[in-house]
């Protein structure tokens, strides 16, 4: 994994990643609060996929789809793809969450919170949304009986449809209420499409009892989209976030409120505009920390990343020149932007400190 990222040579930081240390990074309690769903398909599940609807995209272009060169392109155009062609009745849906949760839960996801864009399911791929959430709530059922974790599903705002749809994804989710269903999100391409084009979505959101969190920031997009999501949607927590390293007052007030950053190690911005030498060196997600954000890694798109919760978690401490008290305050801060109930929040930071320590004085 390390060779892809420009590895960094053990005489400048130090640091020789052994079978051990890829032990514990398996073995860190996590949660993960930014995975999108579409993101997250199987290779082989892709294919079978696209076979069962005949859709019109060669093999070689899905091999493509989960290659990650050098200079990675954005993996949006394949998530359009899957809506388009692929994603047909609602056991897609079942099926693509279920193997999601499987594979979280081997690198010890104990609770993931993952994003799925309905507005594609329903408009794109002609699934209706009560029919379409359904089946993720029953995946996510399946899953925690079957895997030990516990998931929520966040209905995630497509930014490049019109804010409209937006405001109706809210009512849809209104109506069909489901515990699993924690709050709403956004993503896809940020530029032109700033947070305060979704106010009204995001007012209803909430009104309506539901958690939110936006992307912002992400694809170099100015400091300013982070202010519109925090500071007028009033978002719970943010995703990506990164420019916000440009403005250290802002910073400095969001370190003080305590908000959640969830963070993703292989974004493809950086990785395609930094030079690979300098990417680990110059990366934003170094910076945040040191203005007091509190951050927590994440994958993004797993299997189109080529990454995983581990890897992840190894990439904060192999390149960007986190301890391993760094990874366990960045485990507490994803227990602090989790979703759930303060009870469980208390029990999980207790329990899991101790499990982390335990791992951390095996590892030294
Ligand atoms: N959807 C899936 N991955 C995304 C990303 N990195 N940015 C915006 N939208 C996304
Ligand atoms: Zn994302």
């Amino acid at each position: 994994m390390n060779e892809r990222f420009g590895n960094v040579p053990a005489s400048l930081t130090g640091i020789t990643i052994t079978p051990a240390h890829r032990d514990f990074f398996n073995a860190i309690p996590k949660v993960e609060l930014h995975c999108h769903l579409l993101g997250a398909v199987r290779q082989e599940t892709f294919i079978a996929l696209a076979e069962k609807s005949n859709a019109p995209i060669e093999r070689s272009e899905i091999d493509s789809f989960y290659t990650r060169g050098e200079k990675p392109v954005g993996v949006l155009r394949v998530l359009r793809a899957l809506d388009e062609y692929l994603l047909t009745d609602p056991d897609d849906l079942h099926r693509i969450t279920y193997e999601y949760l499987a594979d979280a839960a081997a690198h010890n996801v104990r609770h993931s919170e993952f994003f799925w864009n309905p507005t594609g399911t329903v408009r794109v791929s002609k699934i209706e949304y009560g029919n379409a959430q359904a089946a993720i709530v029953a995946a996510i059922r399946d899953a925690a009986a079957d895997f030990g974790l516990s998931a929520r599903l966040i209905p995630s705002i497509d930014r490049e449809a019109d804010p409209d749809e937006a405001v109706a994804l809210v009512e849809w989710m209104k109506q069909h209420r489901a515990d699993e269903v924690a709050g709403i999100g956004i993503d896809y391409r940020e530029n032109d499409r700033p947070p305060e084009l979704f106010w009204k979505a995001y007012r209803n959101a909430r009104e309506a009892g539901f958690k939110t969190t936006a992307h912002a920031g992400e694809f170099g997009m100015p400091w300013r989209n982070v202010e519109t999501a925090v500071d007028l949607l009033k978002v719970d927590r943010v995703d990506h976030g990164y420019t916000i390293v440009d403005n250290p007052e802002l910073a400095a007030r969001y370190a003080e409120s305590g908000i959640v950053f969830t963070v993703v190690p292989t974004n493809s911005y950086y990785l395609r505009t930094l030079p690979p030498e300098q990417w680990a060196e110059r990366h934003p997600i170094r910076k945040m920390p040191e203005l007091g954000l509190k951050i927590h890694p994440n994958t993004d798109d797993p299997t189109l990343h080529k990454i995983n919760p581990s890897e992840a978690w190894e990439l904060m401490f192999s390149h960007f020149g986190f301890g391993i008290d760094d990874l366990r305050s960045f485990m507490m801060n994803g227990i602090d932007g989790a979703w759930v109930d303060a009870t469980t929040q208390n029990t999980w930071r207790k329990q899991w400190a101790e499990d982390f320590d335990a791992l951390a004085t095996n590892l030294a």
